[in-house]
């Protein structure tokens, strides 16, 4: 993982599996099939560079041979939010690496004029206090459907967030660290910029649309 002193809540992954995809991902030629497929596979690869650390327990085992103790991930089981639409192009790739996560959803949609956040659906377990979250987006533009999503698990109880998402921009990881400075963002690719309509340059364009194939003029 690669950090910037700058944006000290940032790891981006060097990971040359991951870029290679990402590469064919950003391509304005790569079709629906394709994108949805490899934003499966990089959510996969980031889940396990994000899960690197996670706190393990001895649990006592009986191999055919003889009893041992071997480690298993410890607490209850993980969470991933992914943030409605594009991040539920990112769970099945995750569930693939921790099958039994739980699943919450949060609904958020970024207003086009005003690039503000407007929520419509939140829905976690119960038990928010003792659980790790993973929230997932493809997209960290402005960040401020991240920061929203962020708020609405804090008010749920949640303390232990990590954010994962494909391509982040500058500014909303700045604006993630201002708001949530415990929040740890992982990234496939810091890029340069945003432009004026609030999208990321290079970037890969609309992940909602490109996962589902709703292009505004399709
Ligand atoms: C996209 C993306 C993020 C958000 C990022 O969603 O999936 O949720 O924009 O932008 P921000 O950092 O400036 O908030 P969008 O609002 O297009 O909704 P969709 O997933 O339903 O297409
Ligand atoms: N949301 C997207 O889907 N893409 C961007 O570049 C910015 C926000």
């Amino acid at each position: 993982m690669l950090t910037t002193p700058a944006l000290a809540n940032l790891s981006v992954t060097g990971h040359p599996l991951v870029q290679h995809k990402l590469s064919i991902l950003r391509d304005r030629a790569t079709p629906t099939k394709i994108f949805k497929e490899l934003v499966e596979e990089i959510a996969m690869l980031m889940a396990y560079e994000a899960t690197s650390d996670l706190a393990l327990e001895p649990v006592s085992v009986e191999t055919p041979l003889e009893r041992m103790t071997a480690q298993r991930v410890s607490g209850k089981k993980l969470t991933l939010v992914p943030i409605l639409r594009a991040g539920l192009g990112m769970v099945d790739g995750v569930l693939r690496l921790v099958p039994s996560a739980r699943v919450g959803h949060i609904g958020l949609y970024r207003d086009h004029l005003t690039l503000e956040p407007v929520d419509y659906y939140f829905r976690v377990p119960g038990d928010a206090a003792e659980r790790q979250f993973f929230v997932l987006d493809p997209m960290l533009a402005t960040g401020g459907s991240a920061v929203a999503a962020v708020d609405s698990l804090k008010r749920a109880g949640a303390t232990r967030i990590r954010f994962l998402c494909l391509v982040a921009a500058p500014a909303g990881v700045q604006r993630m660290m201002t708001a949530h400075p415990d929040v740890r963002i992982y990234a496939a690719a810091l890029d340069r910029e945003l432009n004026a309509q609030g999208y990321i340059l290079p970037g890969l364009g609309d992940a909602g649309d490109r996962i589902f194939g709703t292009r505004p003029d399709s």
